[in-house]
């Protein structure tokens, strides 16, 4: 290497890691023959491929990181009483701390706090409205008898021109709809803090309150699905000036004031492997709640969690509010970015918090949406290099009518897990797959179960 390609790949590494490795988990390789077959045997699904059979897993951020070693120090303190454990109390504490909600209830994963609380919020008819669902929001909105509608800002339809916060809701439309509305028309509001489903994309504080005056207005609650607002409040300080001096931690405090209520999947910025939360203002909704759900989640101290994933979630929720942490995180998405930026390859411009996100559409401009590009590329990812990754398109979300919506995979990031050579391998596969991309065949959908179909369908690849 020249001195020059020398500092200019120093240039694209990101800032380092703030931990050292203290245990490995070894990688079982594979070969292009087996994997041929393991897709075969998966329905070329790779939410059906046993994890033995994947080199470098990027299918979910969620539940996939590693804990801190103050986590692991944790879990031996879980008090496992069935009801007011002391773990339990933490948690609250660790909760209210973080984003300032009085009520506190504990569920085994997010889709549990979302199904607990729009059971409660929404009637059969009833409007959602968001800046977008992500799959399991909307299908628990579903559950519930109400119409989920999305009302992403217009930015967000052009995957490849940059914008700082692309996973805005559009105030206009949202005016517009609630405007027009009935009176009980709208029974809530959800803003996902990041945007998933439109790259992982941050909503601007202004965005974000500027939503609860208009809810406010009508009396509409407002719900923040808080999955990634560390993720969402870091990119905040990075992209809105006026906002480059505060703390994350007071960020999201300040997105989670503008809140009615908050869901949260603690397997994603909650650091943990497994759980969730609801944190609400009206101790009425939280009591009826409560009371509803020892049916299905267990006792409201506990909500379907051993006392010492409570106690890894309170260490987890705090830990992740430090900024070298989520400098380091969003420096590794970034990395991914560049480099798949330098080969041409098209992606979600700019790369946003929790994963790089590829415009399968627009790399294989010869495959329709019927062929479904994402999924295709996805197969194809996985037989060059044993890579899993998700497609975010029209096998999770359904062909758009209006043919707007990107087609997207999605090479999601687990958390303090994988370095950035295992990245770059990421990137070298897909510079391989740009020599040959006209051979990537389409999909042909050959079993679709229905609701949240991308977990169980089946594919056949097309001939090319
Ligand atoms: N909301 C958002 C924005 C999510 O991304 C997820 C999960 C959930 C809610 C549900 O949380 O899994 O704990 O029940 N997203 C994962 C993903 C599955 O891969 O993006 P959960």
């Amino acid at each position: 290497m020249t001195r020059d390609e020398v500092l200019g790949a120093l240039r694209a590494l990101g800032p380092a890691e703030p931990y050292r490795v203290k245990m490995v988990e070894p990688i079982r390789g594979s070969c292009r023959a087996e994997r041929q077959q393991w897709l075969a045997e998966a329905d070329y699904n790779l939410f059906r491929l046993p994890a033995e059979r994947v080199c470098l897993d990027l299918l979910t951020d969620s539940g996939t990181g590693a804990m801190s070693q103050h986590q692991w120090a944790a879990l031996l303190e879980g008090d496992e009483s069935y009801a007011g454990a002391r773990s339990y109390y933490r948690f609250e504490a660790s909760v209210r701390e973080v984003f300032g909600l009085p009520e506190v209830i504990p569920t085994h994963q997010g889709r549990a706090a979302e199904f607990l609380l729009f059971r409660e919020l929404v009637r059969p008819g009833q409007v959602v409205l968001s800046n977008t669902f992500f799959d399991t929001t909307r299908a628990n909105v579903e559950e519930a008898g109400g119409r989920a509608v999305d009302l992403p800002c217009a930015e967000a339809q052009f995957p490849g021109r940059p914008a700082p916060f692309k996973g805005n809701i559009d105030l206009a439309r949202l005016a517009a709809i609630l405007a027009e509305s009935r009176p009980g028309e709208v029974a809530a509001v959800v803003l996902t803090l990041t945007n998933n489903a439109a790259g992982g994309q941050p909503v601007a504080l202004d965005n974000v309150r500027a939503c609860r005056q208009l809810c406010r207005e009508r009396n509409i609650p407002l719900v923040i699905d808080a999955c990634r607002i560390a993720e969402n409040a870091f990119l905040i300080t990075q992209r809105d000036p006026s906002c480059s001096g505060e703390t994350v931690a007071r960020l999201v405090r300040m997105l989670a004031d503008c809140a009615e209520s908050i869901t949260m999947s603690a397997k994603k910025d909650g650091l943990a492997n497994i759980g969730g939360f609801l944190a609400l203002r009206s101790t009425e909704l939280a009591e009826r709640i409560r009371q509803r759900m020892v049916v299905t989640e267990g006792f409201a101290t506990y909500g379907g969690l051993a006392g010492r994933d409570l106690d890894a979630i309170a260490v987890g929720l705090r830990e992740v509010l430090d900024e070298a942490y989520l400098a380091y995180r969003i420096g590794q998405v970034c990395f991914l970015g560049d480099l798949l930026r330098g080969l041409g390859i098209p992606i979600v411009e700019p790369p946003g918090g929790h994963g790089l996100f590829v415009d399968a559409g627009a790399f294989l401009p010869h495959l329709p949406p019927a062929q479904f590009p994402g999924q295709a590329l996805a197969v194809a990812l996985y037989l060059e290099a044993g890579v899993r990754s998700c497609e975010i398109g029209s096998v999770m979300f359904g062909l758009d009518p209006t043919g707007r919506r990107p087609e997207l995979l999605r090479l999601a990031i687990p958390r303090r897990v994988y370095s950035n050579t295992q990245l770059a391998m990421v990137a070298a596969a897909m510079a391989r797959l740009q020599e040959q991309r006209e051979a990537v065949a389409g999909m042909r959908l050959v079993y679709d179960p229905g609701v949240l179909r991308h977990f169980t369908a089946r594919f056949e690849p097309m001939r090319v």
